[in-house]
């Protein structure tokens, strides 16, 4: 990890910087940044904004744009660890509203709903950070959320 949630400015623009660094002669380089950068700080501050910008010679609005689209960038950090608990057909089929309630009711977390997490054939299927769980009953989401409400 580059950079902590709660860095200074400073400690931030570098951190991104250097992120920046490593996908800027890529291809369509800016998800890729963007997804590095929420993946470090659990969020797309302001600040990094402009340093994108800059390195791929987009507008700030572009790529402010972009942070907005994707739900899955987020412009303030989390108040709460995440969870993504899946939600579609083959984790419903296999019991994910049974424990869907579990996570709901813990104010320690925040749940988002996700559709597939490529694990299907385990589910019900979670994710917190970048970890996916799979196979989760009643007592392996407890311990998931006593991990991630830590
Ligand atoms: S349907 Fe839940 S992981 Fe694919």
């Amino acid at each position: 990890m580059i950079v902590q949630k709660g860095s200074e400015p400073e400690a931030v623009a570098r951190g991104v910087a250097a992120i920046v660094a490593r996908h800027e002669a890529r291809e369509g380089a800016l998800l890729p940044i963007l997804n590095d950068i929420q993946a470090e700080l659990g969020h797309v501050p302001a600040g990094a904004i402009p340093i994108v910008a800059e390195a791929l010679n987009l507008s700030r609005a572009e790529v402010h744009g972009v942070v907005s689209f994707y739900h899955d960038l987020k412009r303030e950090p989390p108040d709460r660890p995440v969870v993504k608990l899946c939600r579609a057909e083959a984790c419903q089929a296999r019991g994910a509203e049974r424990i869907a309630h579990l996570f709901e009711g813990d104010p320690r977390i925040a749940v988002e709903t996700v559709f597939c997490l490529g694990l299907c054939a385990s589910g019900p299927s979670a994710m917190v950070g970048d970890r996916v769980f799979g196979r989760i009953d009643e007592a392996r989401a407890r311990r998931l959320i006593e991990e991630a409400g830590r």
